[in-house]
């Protein structure tokens, strides 16, 4: 299941007048793909992820999350469709200062009322490499590791669509590189449509496609 986006143009208040932080984009990205997301600081990459993921609506255009066109969904049915299908790692790391890595995982699963939990947020936690990690708090645990927490908890429902802002912002480079392995592994295992804000340039071989913000406007790179 693909993420699609079709003219979406987004503005924000601005004084007495209206910014414009997304102008006429369009972004189509097949399951199983990761896409890289390049561009200057305020040039709207957060704001694409925010309407990808359905937390902020466009004043135009069309937003297609896993075959849903978001535009015929109400409040309930848009927060319904991220719990389902939309998994999103902040730009700013959100994780509950009083939870162990792998309860973080399992309210995930707890709000969606999803059963065998624990042993997902087990598998998970496997996969991002933090098996020995699983009963540590955020504060006893690396910003790299804290990282691997976020992606593992955006995983936990199985989106069809993976939404991560900029995870390597807080890494050295190396550690980087492993996170972007590693997200462009889960891509292809579980048939993702992912998307990856990013500013080290260095990383975009990685990625099956790079595309460039710039004032809004979206260009291949
Ligand atoms: N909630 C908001 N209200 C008003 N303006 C906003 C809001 N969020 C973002 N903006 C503005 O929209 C533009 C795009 O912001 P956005 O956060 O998408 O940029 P970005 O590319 O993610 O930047 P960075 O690399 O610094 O994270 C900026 O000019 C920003 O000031
Ligand atoms: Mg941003």
């Amino acid at each position: 299941m693909s993420l699609h986006l079709d003219d979406v143009t987004l503005t924000y208040p601005d004084g007495d007048g209206r910014l414009t932080a997304l102008d006429a984009v369009g972004l189509d990205v097949p399951a199983g793909t990761l896409t890289a997301v390049v561009g200057p600081s305020g040039s709207g990459k957060s704001s694409l992820l925010a309407v990808a993921a359905t937390l902020v609506t466009p004043d135009r255009g069309r937003v297609v999350v896993a075959g849903t066109d978001t535009g015929t969904l109400d409040r309930a049915g848009r927060a319904a469709l991220r719990r389902e299908h939309v998994g999103i790692v902040f730009q700013q790391p959100n994780l509950l200062p009083s939870l162990t890595a792998a309860e973080q995982l399992r309210v995930m699963a707890h709000l969606s009322g999803r059963r065998h939990g624990d042993r997902r947020a087990r598998d998970l936690l496997g996969a991002v490499g933090l098996a020995d990690c699983a009963e540590r708090r955020p504060h006893q645990l690396s910003g790299g590791q804290r990282q691997r927490v976020n992606i593992a908890r955006a995983l936990m429902n199985d989106p069809a669509v993976l939404l991560v802002d900029e995870p390597t912002s807080a890494l050295d480079h190396e550690r980087g590189a492993a996170v972007l392995d590693l997200l462009v592994t889960l891509t292809r295992r579980r048939g993702t449509a992912t998307v990856v804000v990013t500013h080290d340039r260095a990383h975009l071989h990685r990625a099956d496609r790079t595309v460039t913000v710039r004032d809004g406007r979206l260009t291949a790179a």
